[in-house]
């Protein structure tokens, strides 16, 4: 971002080009108040000088990129730190770009690549490619950076929505991009309706239906009351799920693969399978009055606590999702990072102390391990983003999952 305010005789030239989190102010020049800057392929630097308007130039460019490609905006005057979050900068740029489509081991994706505007974005690179392809629907591809030979970590991965530009490394008529067909693609909603539904209507079966004459209990099944009650509190738990799928998360990915549908399913569905068995079994020997009372009080508190976070998580994003990945905060996020995963866990282990068979526990427990697992990576995640660098707030300290212990 360029800005260039004039008074008096001289010529004020504020430069902010910027990735999110790679904003760095570093001292450079008699003022001290340059601004360093990180960009995925190269390094680039500017700063803000004061100039003579006789000679706007001195120091009106920047040291890898070619100043013709630089467009002087409106005064712009905002600190590094406020840019965060608001991606890209304006290069001004001209005539076609050659974007060339290569897979991870080098192979041209598309032969002979693709001409488009300079203006285009990222969204129209993936629309090209499906024209060429038919195959490679926008949605299945994986648009990356080249990583520079012998240097590690992970590929700078393409934003559907920045423009091509953006991510040229000085010449912006010429672009390589490295293809990864994700496979076929669902949405995310289609893929948490389905591993729901599952649990949702094979669990009433076990209750509703003889199934056990099946597996050789021909008598009469007597139902005890806990096991009404478990019904009810199992198919409120899956409801309240997908309903939240479709009204209340704000996914920040469109799309998943296809095969998590398969993977998910599998593992909601026979868990669901295996733990409506035991709980509506005929010699299923019920717990205490108390008991019960406790362990379906506890859960169904643990589980409107859950449908809360969830609302919290959802008001960190705008409508269509954007907006990253902030602190959550309010209530049980003011102590702990995955307040959700937290509330969740809890709500099965009152499902467990009022129903407590076997098969409900190790659900309990793998289901724990999941979502610990999970919790540790997003906590990294939001260390990371929240340094408490460069004007960037600093993740303040919380427990993981599950105090006082993780
Ligand atoms: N029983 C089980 O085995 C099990 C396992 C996992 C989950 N669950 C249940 O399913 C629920 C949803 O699971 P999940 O893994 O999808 O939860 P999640 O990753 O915490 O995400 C819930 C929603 O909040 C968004 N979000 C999370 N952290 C955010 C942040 N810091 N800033 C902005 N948005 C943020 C997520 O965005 P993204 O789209 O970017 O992720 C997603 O849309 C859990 O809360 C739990 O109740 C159950």
């Amino acid at each position: 971002m360029v800005g260039c305010e004039r008074s008096g005789g001289t010529c004020f030239f504020s430069f902010h080009v910027f990735f999110p989190n790679q904003c760095k102010r570093v001292e450079q020049g008699p003022e001290k108040d340059g601004l360093a800057l990180l960009l995925p392929t190269r390094s680039l630097y500017y700063s803000s000088h004061k100039t003579t308007e006789s000679d706007p130039n001195k120091y009106g460019s920047c040291c890898l990129c070619s100043p013709s490609l630089i467009r002087i905006c409106p005064p712009i005057s905002l600190p590094c730190s406020s840019l965060f979050g608001r991606g890209g900068f304006s290069f001004e740029t001209s005539g076609a770009m050659k974007v060339t489509v290569v897979s991870r081991s080098g192979r041209e994706i598309i032969k002979g690549g693709i001409e488009l505007k300079d203006s285009a974005t990222v969204s129209d690179l993936q629309d090209a490619i499906h024209a060429r392809t038919k195959k490679y629907h926008p949605s299945r591809q994986r648009l990356t950076l080249p990583m520079p030979p012998r240097t590690q970590g992970k590929p700078v991965v393409l934003n559907p929505k920045k423009r091509l530009a953006e991510y040229c490394d000085g010449d912006a008529s010429s672009l390589t991009v490295v293809f990864k067909d994700l496979g076929m693609q669902v949405s995310y909603s289609t893929l948490f309706f389905w591993e729901y539904l599952g649990p949702l209507i094979i669990y009433p079966i076990f209750y509703y239906f003889p199934v056990y004459k099946y597996f050789g209990y021909e008598g009469e099944r007597v139902t005890h009351p806990v096991q009404t009650y478990a019904m009810y509190y199992w198919c409120f738990h899956y409801f309240k799920r997908i309903m939240e799928t479709f009204f209340v998360h704000r996914f920040s990915h469109a799309t998943s693969p296809l095969s998590n549908v398969f993977r998910n399913c599998a593992y909601y569905w026979t868990f669901g399978t295996y733990i409506a068995y035991y709980v509506n079994h005929p010699l299923y020997t019920p717990v205490s009055d108390l008991q019960m009372k406790i362990g379906f009080g506890f859960g169904l508190i643990c589980q409107v606590l859950n449908f809360y976070c969830h609302i919290l998580l959802r008001n960190l994003r705008s409508t269509d999702g954007s907006g990253g990945y902030q602190i959550p905060r309010g209530f049980l996020f003011n102590i702990v990072t995955c307040a959700n995963y937290t509330t969740e866990i809890h709500q099965w282990l009152g499902f467990n102390i009022a129903m407590q068979t076997v098969a409900g526990y190790v659900f309990l427990v793998v289901a724990a391990l999941i979502m610990t697992n999970w919790a540790l990576a997003k906590h990294r995640r939001l260390k990371k983003i929240f340094d408490g660098k460069e004007g960037r707030p600093k993740y303040p300290r919380r427990w993981v999952i599950l105090p006082p212990f993780l």
